[in-house]
């Protein structure tokens, strides 16, 4: 039906679908222009450059050592500042890892990833309630996990493509012919894994970017089901993850904010899972919902005969502010309730963490000297908190503390 326009420019009848898709075409042109200015088409995101003393946390020694192995001409050579101070790449870190290790006590003492016999650990980060911060939980532990020298797979498995965003690939433009991990998991004809994983600019970090096109997963699977060539769909993400095992040592899944196949598919392929809670009333509300149905739809899988035991599952408290009184009572509840199943470590709220986000970034690639100090340094102190409480995790389940 055309559009019937009155003299002040009123429409005053127009399909939805014409004045939807004007609207999608005008704000495509307008982040295209914006993403111009602020990333030219041949700029690449690039990880900041580490202060000795963080370098040498990242690597558990001190920074005297770092000084030392420099002095004496041991590993990559830091960058100097005009005030003499040492600044060392991801890449030059990882460098020094390896060379430490060679003469560590004991081995692993640098390389803190799988041994022999260890199996591969797959975190899903779910909630299906939206922006309760599974990517920016989903992108800290990834990047903080590759810093601290485990061989990392990011996947986004959400249609929405945030922490591929994150990750320096634009999902409406680098991603024309594909290259989604739906590549690897649909129903006719799916590509080996390895075709979709792309390398990021932090070393130890690979990408399986997402785009739109992981909406066909959710609108294939029903049909492929009745079809009665579905097989066992729920588990098209671990096969597809089992082609690349011994490449990685924890695979880090960032699901979209609802309960469909993929979420489902994430879930059946983790070994690990992470809840995101904001703790406010109708999140948790919300949550006890998500709860119910993830059981109800995990007995539904595992009436097929597939196992469904994981080595762990904990919550995450995210966007958490500690002088809010109503936040906390609900973070005493949740502790009361599910005991050592809430980490220890909540992710606080900060504008640090947001203010990054907008120039897709997370904490750790920003510019310490963008932020008020104390702001910065409390933030950073949150995540490294909460995701070393993580990588414990991991290692416990190794068999190691
Ligand atoms: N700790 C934090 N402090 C401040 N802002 C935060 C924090 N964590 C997340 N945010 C902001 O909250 C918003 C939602 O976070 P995020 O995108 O991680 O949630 P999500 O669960 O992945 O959302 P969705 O369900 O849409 O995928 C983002 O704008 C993010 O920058
Ligand atoms: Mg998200």
């Amino acid at each position: 039906m055309a559009a019937k326009t009155m003299a002040g420019g009123i429409s005053t009848h127009q399909d939805l679908n014409e004045v939807i898709r004007q609207h999608s075409e005008r704000l495509a042109a307008q982040l295209h222009s914006q993403r111009e200015s602020l990333f030219p088409p041949d700029a690449s995101k690039q990880m900041r450059k580490f202060m000795s003393g963080e370098a040498a946390a990242l690597l558990g020694v001190n920074d005297s050592y770092l000084r030392k192995l420099h002095l004496d001409g041991k590993g990559p050579s830091p960058e100097l500042t005009p005030g003499n101070r040492r600044l060392y790449s991801a890449h030059d870190i990882q460098a020094l890892r390896e060379l430490l290790e060679k003469t560590a006590r004991k081995p692993g003492d640098y390389l803190p990833g799988r041994r022999d016999g260890d199996h591969l650990q797959i975190i899903g980060v779910m909630n299906f309630k939206g922006g309760s911060g599974k990517t920016t939980t989903s992108a800290h532990l990834a990047q903080r996990l590759a810093l601290l020298g485990y061989r990392v797979l990011a996947i986004d498995l959400d249609p929405q493509a945030s922490l591929t965003a994150l990750h320096g690939v634009q999902p409406e433009f680098d991603l024309e012919d594909g290259g989604t991990l739906y590549d690897a998991i649909r129903y006719d004809d799916p590509v080996p894994i390895r075709e979709v994983i792309r390398p990021t600019y932090i070393p130890n970090l690979d990408l399986i970017p997402g785009n739109l096109e992981l909406m066909e997963f959710e609108h294939e699977t029903p049909r492929a089901l009745s079809q009665g060539n579905a097989g066992l769909f729920f588990f098209r993400v671990k096969e597809a993850l089992a082609q690349v095992d011994d490449n990685y040592d924890v695979v880090v899944i960032d699901c979209p904010p609802q309960l469909g196949f993929l979420t489902m598919s994430a879930l059946s392929a983790s070994t690990g899972v992470l809840v995101t809670i904001h703790p406010e009333m109708l999140d948790v509300m919300s949550m006890s919902q998500f709860l119910r149905m993830t059981a109800d739809l995990m007995d539904v899988i595992a009436e097929s005969g597939a196992d469904m035991s994981h080595d762990w599952m904990r919550y995450v408290l995210t966007r958490y502010e500690p002088s809010d009184a109503p936040q906390n009572r609900i973070v005493a509840f949740l502790r009361t309730m599910y005991g050592e199943t809430v980490l220890n470590a909540p992710m606080l709220k900060s504008t640090a963490i947001s203010d990054a986000g907008l120039t897709k970034q997370t904490l750790y690639e920003v510019e310490r000297s963008a932020f008020t100090r104390s702001t910065y340094d409390r933030a950073v102190e949150s995540l490294n908190a909460l995701n070393d409480e993580i990588a414990d995790l991991i290692q416990k389940t190794w068999g190691r503390s």
